[in-house]
């Protein structure tokens, strides 16, 4: 599908890679954004930017009642860019925070998967349109060091194939973006080289309008992509090597 004209909804939108969404979306010539955030008074600047095109919306997605509300309120979206997420670092067994795990869950798969329900029928009235799932490279490979996260995102990336095949038939482009680590505050604990979020977003919004399905957007992502076609095991046992403390 084209991005000019098309309405829009990033979850996540008040910063790091849903921010960019929100950018690169006004750059493509979206007709109208909405930059979904926790807290709407963390999208005071990014609505700031344009505020005859984006619309704030308040959405927890672990929220039933506020992705209804949503999904009412935002009944012309014809894209549906699900980018929230959240990350514990640590492993299964080391992590500090056990909690977290189901956090990640709750937001990564089972917030995903509400917004898609809530949002299939919308997709449907408005033409079929498209879904973005933000997965991660750590979709397709756990690593240790993000142990249960690497869970949420496998999830996360199974959701994507399901609704992808449930939804051709409503005419409905589904997009599975799997970045490696990405210049954000999620990654700011890692010592390593990451990505530009402007560029994650450019890549995903280029796939919508090419209709290519799986977006690996940066050279980490690439690589491992890569590697796990030519020999899976030897990827599991390099990330491996990454152990949490
Ligand atoms: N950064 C990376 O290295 C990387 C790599 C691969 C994939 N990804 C994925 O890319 C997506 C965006 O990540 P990011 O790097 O931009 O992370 P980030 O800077 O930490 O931003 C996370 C965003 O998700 C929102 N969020 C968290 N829980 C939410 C909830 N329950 N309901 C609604 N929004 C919620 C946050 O809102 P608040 O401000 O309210 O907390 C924030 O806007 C995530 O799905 C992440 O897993 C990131």
């Amino acid at each position: 599908m084209e991005i000019r004209n098309s309405v829009a909804l990033v979850t996540g939108a008040n910063r790091g890679i849903g921010k960019s969404f929100v950018a690169a979306l006004q750059k493509a010539g979206a007709k109208r954004i909405y930059a979904a955030a926790r807290d709407t008074s963390s999208l005071d600047a990014v609505v700031a930017s344009d505020p005859g095109r984006i619309v704030p919306l308040k959405l927890d997605v672990t929220d039933p009642e506020q992705v209804q509300a949503a999904a009412r309120q935002a009944a012309d979206v014809s894209l549906l860019i699900n980018n929230a997420g959240v990350a514990v670092y640590g492993g299964f067994i080391s992590t500090q925070d056990p909690g977290g795990s189901r956090q990640e869950m709750e937001v990564n798969y089972f917030g995903t998967l509400d917004m898609v329900r809530a949002f299939a029928p919308v997709l449907k009235r408005n033409g079929g349109g498209a879904i973005v799932n933000l997965a991660s490279i750590a979709s397709l490979v756990n690593f240790p060091i993000l142990g249960p996260y690497s869970a949420s995102k496998a999830a996360a990336h199974s959701l994507t194939q399901g609704i992808r095949s449930e939804l051709s038939g409503q005419g409905t482009q589904v997009i599975g973006v799997y970045p490696g680590p990405v210049e954000t505050d999620m990654a700011k604990g890692l010592d390593i080289a990451k990505a530009p979020p402007a560029q994650i977003a450019e890549a995903a919004l280029e796939a919508v309008v090419t209709r290519t399905e799986d977006v690996f957007p940066d050279p980490m992502s690439t690589e491992l992509h890569g590697g796990l076609r030519h020999d899976p095991k030897a990827v599991e046992k390099q990330i491996g090597e990454m152990r949490p403390e």
